[in-house]
């Protein structure tokens, strides 16, 4: 118990001081997570084993609000040219060859999603809110808002909602309340929405 404490303590203290713009934000950033230059992560996420997101300016990495996001999440906006015979880029130069680095397109991923343990997103992807991928995935093409998606690659098996209810929590966007607002609607969050039917508004505080 007491190391757990420790443990807590001690990954406070150094969001505060390496990543205090996202401890600002309420971002969890699980310590040894890698980051490149261009990536956003929305206030309230959390990543909570180490990750690696690799962007540049040429391809940047969103993460939307209020995600939960599980251990060894790998996003890549870049892959390797494989049309040569080396594909290895510390040979490329060492031979002086051209190089071998292809950026091929930016990843987004929505409000409110919640990705398993061990999730590869490869370049140009884009997923939508309140997505759930299954532990394991490689996430190569688009997954609709609201889906459950699971495999090598990713495929959509599921819906969470009907689409009656997607559309009025996609008018809701409970995702940028305020913290008071979030506190304040704790049936709204209580609500098992997969047998729900009605007016979704009319919940909220
Ligand atoms: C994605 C997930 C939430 C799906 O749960 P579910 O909606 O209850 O889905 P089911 O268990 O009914 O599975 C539906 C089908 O998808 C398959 N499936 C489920 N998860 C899968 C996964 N991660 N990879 C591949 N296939 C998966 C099941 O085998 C099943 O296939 P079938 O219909 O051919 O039998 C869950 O399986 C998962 O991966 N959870 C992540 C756990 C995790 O990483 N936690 C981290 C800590 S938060």
């Amino acid at each position: 118990m007491i190391f757990g404490r420790l443990t807590r303590i001690f990954t406070r203290l150094y969001q505060f001081f390496f990543y205090n713009e996202y401890y600002r934000r309420s971002v969890y950033l699980a310590p040894r997570s890698r980051l490149g230059l261009n990536t956003y992560i929305g206030d309230g996420t959390n990543i909570n084993g180490p990750c690696y997101i690799f962007s540049n300016k040429q391809a940047s990495v969103r993460i939307g609000r209020h995600c939960a996001i599980a251990h060894n999440f790998r996003v890549r906006t870049r892959n390797h040219l494989v049309c040569y015979a080396n594909m290895q880029d510390k040979l490329q130069k060492i031979v002086g060859g051209p190089s071998l680095s292809r950026d091929q397109g930016g990843v987004v991923i929505g409000h409110g999603c919640w990705i398993g343990d061990n999730v590869t997103i490869l370049p140009g992807v884009c997923i939508g809110n309140g997505v759930v991928i299954g532990a394991g995935s490689v996430v190569t093409g688009d997954i609709p808002s609201y889906c459950i998606a699971v495999g090598t690659p990713a495929k959509a098996i599921k819906r969470r909602f009907s689409l009656e209810l997607i559309d009025q929590l996609e008018d809701i966007k409970w995702w940028y309340w305020p913290k008071e607002k979030l506190e304040e609607n704790v049936e709204f969050f209580s609500i098992d929405l997969t047998s729900f039917s009605g007016d979704l508004k009319s919940m909220v505080k």
